[in-house]
């Protein structure tokens, strides 16, 4: 495969490039791509370097793939200019979400809605992978009828520029800040944008891609997203009502059951998930499983994994690797 990466100098596209050579994904040629401000500069993969290049340069090289995790404007411009010469897009933005005529993928979920005429593919937000990752089991099982989750939302899912500002912060130096107020010692809850009716783009985000993804408009999610001063990984505290009751120990075994996902759930020896641990893994870790004993049929559980695997690059690898596998590119 010829595959282009762009935005392969940010937050997602280092982490892009780790997991496509832990996964020995199948690459004949490899075109990294990034702003003009990069254009020229130097970045290895394999032990080889590679020159960045530009967006233009990259769609007349014609890639059978390209990874895109360089923001929503680039793909909206981009992404359709690589459709139309054959490349099969696989985007990491909110650009072609909610787009109906786009497949929004997690691939352990829904895969088998790809065929080879879907040319630009959405990646979820990194907070919904990991949520709805933990949601498909029990939804199947009891039906979900209302989540209210709250999140605890890393640094490093505003990009670079955030992570330096914490690292600034901490070290007591000034710099540019990602965000309206300091971070450090902080929690904002504020992640992306706000919208008219008060919640912010990230909340809206948590609310419809799910029933997008499970392909059930019956169920509602309500949410509130927070940044905190952590580097590893999101963690949601979520609550689930589902019209049929459960029970706990199958709860358990069905996460347990569930590929991608671990439960890490035990008080008795303080086990349960957390970003720290979550850091520069796969799976998406499951704990705090416990019934509310405020409502009927309802579940609290604490969800935690690295938003920039998971929640960004390995979900994409995964959508590439099933395009391949499945002959669609
Ligand atoms: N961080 C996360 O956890 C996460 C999770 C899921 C999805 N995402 C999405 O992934 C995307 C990237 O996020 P990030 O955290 O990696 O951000 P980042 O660290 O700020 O990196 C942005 C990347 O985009 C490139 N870029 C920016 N403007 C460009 C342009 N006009 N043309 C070509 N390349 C351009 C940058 O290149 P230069 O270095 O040349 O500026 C850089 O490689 C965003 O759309 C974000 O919403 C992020």
């Amino acid at each position: 495969m010829k595959v282009a990466v762009v935005g392969a100098t940010g937050m997602v596209g280092e982490v892009m490039l780790k997991v496509l050579a832990e996964r020995n994904f199948p690459i004949s040629e490899l075109l990294l791509v990034a702003s003009a401000r990069s254009v020229g500069k130097k970045l290895s993969y394999k032990g080889k370097e590679h020159t960045i290049i530009g967006l233009e340069t990259a769609v007349a090289a014609r890639p059978d793939i390209a990874i895109f995790s360089a923001g929503g404007d680039t793909s909206l411009e981009w992404a359709p200019k690589f459709a139309e010469v054959g490349t099969t897009v696989v985007d990491n933005s909110s650009a072609w979400r909610m787009d109906a005529s786009k497949k929004l993928v997690v691939p352990e979920i829904n895969a088998s809605e790809l065929t080879a005429s879907d040319k630009i593919i959405a990646n979820p937000n990194c907070s919904t992978i990991q949520l709805v990752m933990a949601l498909n089991p029990l939804h199947k099982k009891y039906q979900m009828k209302r989540v209210v989750i709250s999140t605890y939302q890393s640094v490093s899912g505003t990009g670079v520029k955030a992570v330096k500002q914490l690292e600034n912060e901490m070290a007591g130096v000034q710099g540019e800040m990602a965000y309206p107020y300091p971070i450090n010692r902080n929690a904002l809850p504020h992640c992306d944008v706000f919208l008219e009716n008060g919640y912010t783009k990230e909340e809206m985000k948590l609310a419809r891609e799910p029933q997008k993804i499970l392909d059930d408009r019956t169920f509602s999610v309500s949410a509130t997203a927070v940044r905190i001063p952590t580097a590893g990984g999101h963690s949601e505290s979520v609550n689930v009502e589902f019209h049929n009751d459960f029970d706990l120990a199958e709860v358990r075994q069905l996460l347990s059951e569930t590929p991608g996902v671990t439960v890490q759930d035990n008080p008795d020896t303080n086990t349960y998930p957390m970003p720290i641990y979550a850091h520069d893994k796969d799976d998406v870790f499951v704990g705090r499983i416990r019934r509310d004993e405020t409502q009927r049929n309802t579940l609290n559980m604490w969800i935690v994994s690295d938003n920039l695997r998971k929640g960004a690059a390995t979900n994409a690898v995964q959508i590439a690797e099933y395009l391949v596998e499945n002959k669609l590119v």
